[in-house]
C-alpha cells in the first residue's frame, strides 16, 4: 500500500494545472470525497494494525499535499483571471486625448458674417417674435385682406386663430422696429421664418432670412444699390457683380429682386444658376408710403429702403450645400466640415 501511496504522491506533485477545468478534474480525482486519497483512507481500515501508523502518516502527507496544491492553484488561477479582466494600468506619460471642440453651424457662421458686415456700416441688429399677428406679418405691410398677395407665402396659422401665424418673413420685424421708435432707422433683422412647404432638397418649412431697413430723410434707391453692392463684395469677394430685377412686393414701391453673378461658374452658366449666370439672393425696394404711414412715420418727410435675403441661399452659394435638409439634420459628418468654433 505504501508503494501505491508513493506513486500517487508523485502524480500529485507532477500534475500541471492550467485552467479551471483541469483544476476541477484534479479536485475530483484526488481531493474530493470520491477521489483516490479518500479510497486509500478507506482501505487503511483493512491494513494490518502494525502498519497502520506508518501508512496513516504517509496518507496524511499525501492528503495535505493534494489539498495544498488544490488551494494554491485555485488562488493562482483566480488572480490570473482578475488581472486579465482588469483595465491595463494607466500610463501617465502617454499624451492626452485632444479636447473635441465642436463646430459652429454654417448658418450661424454666415449670419455672424452678415451682421459683422452691416454693423461696420452703421446698422444695428434688431429682433422680433416668431409667432406674429396678422397685422405685423401682413396687414401693416400693405397686404390687403383677401388679397392674392397673401398667397405668395404659404402660412402656418396657430391653431384655429386666423390672426396668429408663424411669421412667414422677417419683414414683420421692420414694422415692430418702426412702430416702437423714431426715424432714422438703420437695422438688420436676422431670424427664423416658417412656410407651409413640403420639405425637399430645395424647400423647407423653416428657414432663415435677414431683413434690412434704412429710413431717413432723402434715402434713395441709389443708397439701396450701394448698400447691397457693398454687402455682396464683402460677402462674396470683390469680383462679384450685382443686378436688380423689377419685381413686386406689397410693402415696397418700386421693388426689385437682387441677383448676384454666379459664384460657381463666374457667370458663364452652370446648373446652380440654371445656366443664366445669375442667382437670386433676395428682394428689396423703397418702403411703400402706406407702410410708413401704418407705422406712424410721415412719408412726406421720410423715405427709406428695405431688403430681405435668404441666409440658406447665401450659405449655399458660399459652401455649395446641395440639399437644404442638411442644415437641420444635425449630421456631424456635415457639420464638421465647417471647422472648429473660432
Ligand atoms: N419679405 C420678402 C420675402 O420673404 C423679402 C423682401 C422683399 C423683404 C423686399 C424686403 C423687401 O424688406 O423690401 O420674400
Amino acid at each position: 500500500m505504501l508503494e501505491k501511496i508513493r506513486a500517487i504522491h508523485q502524480q500529485v506533485e507532477s500534475i500541471q494545472i492550467e485552467n479551471g477545468d483541469q483544476l476541477e478534474q484534479f479536485r475530483s480525482a484526488y481531493v474530493g470525497r470520491k477521489g483516490v486519497i479518500a479510497d486509500l483512507f478507506e482501505s487503511l481500515k483493512t491494513a494490518p494494525p502494525e502498519d497502520r501508523r506508518a501508512i496513516g502518516a504517509e496518507l496524511n502527507n499525501l492528503k495535505n499535499l493534494a489539498q495544498n496544491k488544490f488551494t494554491e492553484t485555485r488562488d493562482r488561477l483566480e488572480t490570473q483571471q482578475a488581472q486579465a479582466t482588469q483595465p491595463a494600468p494607466v500610463d501617465l506619460t502617454l499624451p492626452g486625448y485632444p479636447n473635441e471642440m465642436g463646430s459652429m453651424h454654417p448658418l450661424s457662421m454666415v449670419r455672424a458674417r452678415i451682421v459683422e458686415i452691416f454693423e461696420r456700416i452703421g446698422f444695428n441688429v434688431a429682433d422680433g417674435p416668431e409667432i406674429e399677428d396678422d397685422w405685423h406679418n401682413f396687414t401693416s405691410l400693405n397686404f390687403p385682406p383677401n388679397h392674392p398677395a397673401r398667397e405668395m407665402q404659404d402660412t402656418f396659422f396657430i391653431g384655429k386663430n386666423p390672426d396668429m401665424v408663424l411669421r412667414t418673413h422677417t419683414s414683420s420685424v421692420q414694422v415692430r422696429l418702426m412702430e416702437n421708435g423714431k426715424p432714422p432707422f438703420r437695422a438688420i433683422m436676422p431670424g427664423r421664418v416658417y412656410r407651409n412647404e413640403a420639405i425637399s432638397v430645395r424647400a423647407h418649412c423653416v428657414f432663415h432670412q435677414v431683413e434690412g431697413i434704412y429710413i431717413d430723410r432723402n434715402v434713395s434707391f441709389m443708397d439701396l444699390k450701394q448698400t447691397l453692392y457693398h454687402f455682396s463684395r464683402e460677402m462674396f469677394g470683390k469680383d462679384i457683380r450685382i443686378r436688380f430685377r423689377p419685381s413686386f412686393f406689397p410693402f415696397t414701391e418700386p421693388s426689385a429682386e437682387i441677383d448676384i453673378s454666379c459664384l460657381i461658374c463666374k457667370g458663364s452658366g452652370c446648373n446652380i444658376c440654371k445656366h443664366s449666370g445669375w442667382v437670386e439672393i433676395g428682394g428689396s425696394g423703397m418702403v411703400d408710403p402706406n407702410v410708413l404711414t401704418n407705422c406712424g412715420i410721415d412719408p412726406e418727410e421720410f423715405t427709406g429702403f428695405a431688403f430681405g435675403m435668404g441666409i440658406e441661399r447665401i450659405t449655399n452659394l458660399l459652401y455649395q450645400v446641395r440639399d437644404l435638409r442638411l442644415f437641420t439634420e444635425n449630421d456631424v459628418r456635415f457639420l464638421r466640415q465647417f471647422g472648429p468654433v473660432s
